[in-house]
């Protein structure tokens, strides 16, 4: 049986904690398929062709990660990759909450889909792409943060705007 993941996210933008997730649960699952999520309701930074841009970028050394969009419900995305496992990292107590409400709903919506968590490493236990941003848009230090495509591409976000 090909084991198949699926890692949904905003990814806006992706980070070293969330590329520490996508790289270890490559390394258990045959695919693991990353989806950016396609919602209209948010005002994301970047445009989700750029979001999936960087992550091919600093994916492009894992054969068996591939990189999309997805819109609706993550279950329907899930079933679509014929994935039987949806992938989330967890940083902290913080995101214990909003998984567990997430994943009881998924649940409800697709019981043979199970969601597998990942402790996020320690290091990147306090990392968030709100805080990257934050920091990015100050002008302050995000090399230990992002992927160095990330952080030039926050700095000409920065720039732009
Ligand atoms: O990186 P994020 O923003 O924490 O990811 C949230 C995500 C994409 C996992 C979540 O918003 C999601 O799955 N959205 C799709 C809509 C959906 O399926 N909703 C029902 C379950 S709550």
């Amino acid at each position: 049986m090909t084991r198949i993941a699926v890692c949904p996210g905003s990814f806006d933008p992706i980070t070293y904690g969330h590329l520490d997730i996508i790289k270890r649960g490559a390394n258990v699952f045959d695919v693991v398929y990353v989806g950016v999520l396609n919602n209209s309701t948010k005002s994301p930074l970047f445009t989700v062709e750029e979001r999936i841009e960087l992550i091919k970028e600093v994916t492009k050394d894992i054969p068996n990660v591939k990189v999309d969009a997805f819109s609706g419900l993550l279950v329907d995305y899930a079933r679509e990759k014929k994935a039987n496992v949806i992938l989330r990292g967890l940083r902290a107590v913080s995101d214990f909450e909003y998984e567990m409400q997430i994943t009881s709903m998924n649940r409800i919506l697709e019981e043979d889909i199970e969601t597998f968590f990942m402790m996020t490493n320690n290091q990147y236990s306090f990392l968030s792409s709100s805080i990257v941003k934050e920091v990015a848009k100050y002008k302050g230090n995000i090399a230990d943060l992002v992927p160095t495509a990330v952080e030039n591409a926050l700095m000409l976000k920065f720039k732009q705007n």
